[in-house]
């Protein structure tokens, strides 16, 4: 498949990312039974992970976007995002965040802290995607669908410079 000027070859087809995200919401649903999580997906990248997750959620639970601003300022520690678009009274609330892939985990990092200062009662990541090589900071993610090599992907929800969401299986740059 060619994006733009980059081509990519199949990493996971639609079947395997099906099963898995079964596995993970009957997951989430044991852990959460008697529960009233809020669910919140990380815009734009869980798109299509969110709503294929939260179909085979059978709590009682409400769901909610959030944004990180494009809005940023660079510091010693280098780029930081704002999280914009949580509406919804977070305090003592049970939060799963659902998001497409963690990299670096400095996504993951800004979302925690903001979400530990509002005094949630719990927080944990469910996470379609990680790259445990990439990762950074040490983020404990309860959730994980599948480990992948530190290569570029796309498809699922996942984008190449704004192209390539609208696929049902997930792709791998070519090297
Ligand atoms: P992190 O902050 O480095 O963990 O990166 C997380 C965000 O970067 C994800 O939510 C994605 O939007 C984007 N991202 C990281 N790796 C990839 C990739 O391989 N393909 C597409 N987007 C990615």
């Amino acid at each position: 498949m060619k994006i733009k000027d980059k081509t990519f070859t199949p990493l996971l087809p639609a079947e395997e990312i099906a099963a898995k995200v079964n596995t993970l919401a009957r997951q989430i649903n044991k852990d959460y039974k008697g529960t009233k999580p809020l669910f919140i997906a990380i815009l734009n990248g869980s798109f299509i992970f969110a709503a294929d997750l939260l179909k085979e959620i059978d709590l009682e639970c409400e769901v909610s976007f959030v944004k990180l601003s494009s809005y940023s300022e660079m510091t010693s520690s280098g780029t930081v995002k704002e999280l914009i678009g949580i509406n919804e009274n977070i305090f003592n609330r049970d939060v799963i965040i659902i998001e497409d892939i963690v990299d670096t985990g400095n996504t993951m990092r800004v979302v925690l802290d903001e979400f530990r200062d509002r005094g949630v009662k719990s927080v944990e990541i469910v996470s379609l995607l990680v790259k445990p090589e990439a990762l950074v900071n040490s983020i404990d993610i309860k959730y994980v669908g599948f480990e992948i090599p530190n290569k570029f992907v796309v498809g699922y929800g996942l984008d190449y410079d704004g192209f390539g969401r609208n696929t049902k299986a997930i792709y791998q740059i070519k090297a």
